[in-house]
């Protein structure tokens, strides 16, 4: 089944083109209809047509409750099967997530639970942490508190700074994300209630992905 996708994201959207190239390669089953930003100069924005966007900037709504209301309304009119937040930076509220139960799916660069919100590739170097990586997971009202579908593990190694780790993670990133979203097109996962199956069987541990030696 061909799944419709809309994206969220504020800053550069290397996962937005990672997915763009997956599905033009053939190797995801999948379109884009949107691409959602708070931020009307992401480059995220630009790597779909103009048709394809949508920016509004939050000081312009009395609230968050605004923005997310006109945000879900922007998002729900295009009529997604799933809402990718990639790289999307505003913590989405309560009332959003409700618009889209099971239906929300966020990339975050750490191994989760380890290294919830912010600065996580610091934070893997300073506890020593000799595994770091992405996890792809369900979004719920718990800041990177939903089930994890699939994660991807990459090794610390003893030169690495925050960007060379961030720079290693982004790259396995890209797979992780198309990964995921071609096994939901498959019909291999499904999410109810804030849980995950994989083929009728509640995943209770992240899917791995094996990628190749670099
Ligand atoms: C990625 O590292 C993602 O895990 C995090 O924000 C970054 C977005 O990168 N949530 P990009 O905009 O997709 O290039």
């Amino acid at each position: 089944m061909t799944i419709r996708l809309a994206i969220l994201a504020s800053g550069r959207g290397s996962n937005v083109q990672a997915i763009l190239d997956a599905i033009a390669a053939g190797a995801l089953d999948a379109q884009v209809v949107g691409v959602f930003s708070d931020k009307p100069n992401a480059a995220a924005l630009t790597r779909v047509p103009d048709r394809l966007r949508w920016s509004r900037k939050p000081q312009q709504f009395v609230d968050r409750a605004a923005f997310d209301a006109a945000l879900a309304d922007a998002v729900e009119a295009s009529a997604p099967d799933w809402v990718v937040c990639a790289g999307y930076m505003r913590i989405l509220s309560a009332a959003f997530i409700a618009r889209f139960p099971d239906r929300i799916l966020n990339i975050h660069p750490s191994l989760l639970p380890k290294h919830k919100g912010l600065h996580t590739h610091q934070r893997a170097l300073d506890a020593g942490d000799t595994k770091h990586g992405a996890s792809v997971h369900l979004v719920n009202a718990e800041l990177d508190g939903g089930a994890v579908l699939a994660q991807v593990t990459v090794p610390v190694l003893d030169n690495d700074n925050a960007d060379t780790l961030a720079a290693r993670v982004l790259a396995c990133e890209h797979p992780l994300y198309v990964h995921v979203l071609q096994q939901i097109a498959a019909g291999h996962i499904h999410a109810a209630d804030g849980r995950v199956w994989w083929d009728g069987q509640r995943l209770f541990t992240p899917l791995p992905l094996q990628l190749p030696s670099p």
